[in-house]
């Protein structure tokens, strides 16, 4: 069942959240000055030094700093993923996630962030897992930040590019999350309190291999785990949880999970669709995904 209280997230934890945006606010960092106080004034956000940001109609709060050179998902990868996830295919990896997030999380954590966090469905449930928590979804994507203002009673959206500084103010996020998106190590270092917690979610080798296959996309790079590795030196692993499970899928299903993710990007509409409308009624995939849960190196090793 969600959780639709509202819960005071302040750092005293007086008072409670008018809304999921005032409630992040001390939390957040002008993109532009880095000053980290931001108050509110009707329908913009101010910080210490004067620079204001627009909070949308829908809800979502715009922190960029203007040297945007992407995009984050369209309109239709969003829908796609919305009705994609809302099906329940990849409950297996949510309920992985949230129980990681039940685990490992500081207790009395206060704000949960998801970078690229897309539609906010794995913040969701694991807001519900953390109760006296507020979240806030960070991405790009105004289709995908409409969606997240609306993931959770407790949940904020943010607009904010993952390859510039973040948003957020230092030390300010007790757990991150980062499912399928881009992210940027030296950032989330920065961001998480000390005792916080990453928790990342990447394709593994073999995810969607049989889609894959058909689209003619490659598959992921085995010196992608080196590599992660690597980026994420200044951390120590707590924990991983390899997810594996079966996707059995009408043809409709399969072209919303097309539609959602990179092929979206990189293959035209009509070699997708005619991929797709060559599909068996039932196409059995492969879902195989990395679960990690990273915390700060402190050993000074
Ligand atoms: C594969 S989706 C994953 C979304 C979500 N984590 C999920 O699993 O449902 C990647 C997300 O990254 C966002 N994105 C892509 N580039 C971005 C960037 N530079 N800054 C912020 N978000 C970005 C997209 O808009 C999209 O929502
Ligand atoms: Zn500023």
């Amino acid at each position: 069942m969600e959780t639709t209280q509202a819960v005071g997230c302040h750092a005293d934890g007086s008072s409670r959240c008018p809304t999921p945006l005032d409630a992040v606010l001390e939390r957040l960092r002008c993109p532009l000055c880095h000053a980290a106080v931001l108050r509110r004034d009707g329908k913009t956000v101010l910080c210490q030094r004067g620079h204001s940001f627009d909070i949308a109609r829908q809800g979502y709060l715009t922190l960029l700093s203007g040297r945007r050179r992407h995009r984050g998902d369209t309109a239709e990868m969003v829908t796609a993923r919305e009705s994609f996830l809302g099906q329940g295919h990849y409950d297996a990896l949510r309920s992985t996630i949230t129980a990681f997030a039940a685990e490992y999380a500081p207790r009395q954590s206060r704000l949960v962030a998801d970078l690229a966090g897309g539609t906010g469905y794995y913040l969701a449930s694991t807001l519900n897992a953390l109760p006296q928590a507020c979240g806030a979804t960070l991405d790009l994507s105004a289709a995908a930040l409409r969606r997240a203002s609306r993931a959770h009673p407790r949940a904020a959206a943010i607009g904010a590019d993952m390859w510039q500084p973040l948003p957020l103010a230092s030390r300010s996020a007790d757990v991150v999350l980062n499912v399928f998106g881009p992210r940027t190590p030296g950032e989330i270092d920065r961001v998480l309190t000390g005792g916080g917690v990453l928790i990342m979610a990447t394709a593994g080798a073999e995810h969607l291999r049989e889609l894959r296959d058909r689209l003619g996309t490659i598959g992921v790079d085995s010196r992608k785990a080196n590599r992660l590795r690597h980026a994420f030196g200044g951390f120590v692993e707590v924990a991983r949880q390899p997810v594996r499970w079966r996707l059995a899928l009408s043809r409709d299903q399969v072209r919303a999970l097309v539609d959602m993710g990179p092929s979206a990007h990189h293959i035209d509409s009509d070699h997708r669709a005619r991929v797709v409308q060559e599909l068996p009624d039932t196409l059995g995939l492969t879902a195989a995904v990395d679960v990690v849960v990273l915390r700060r190196d402190t050993s000074g090793g």
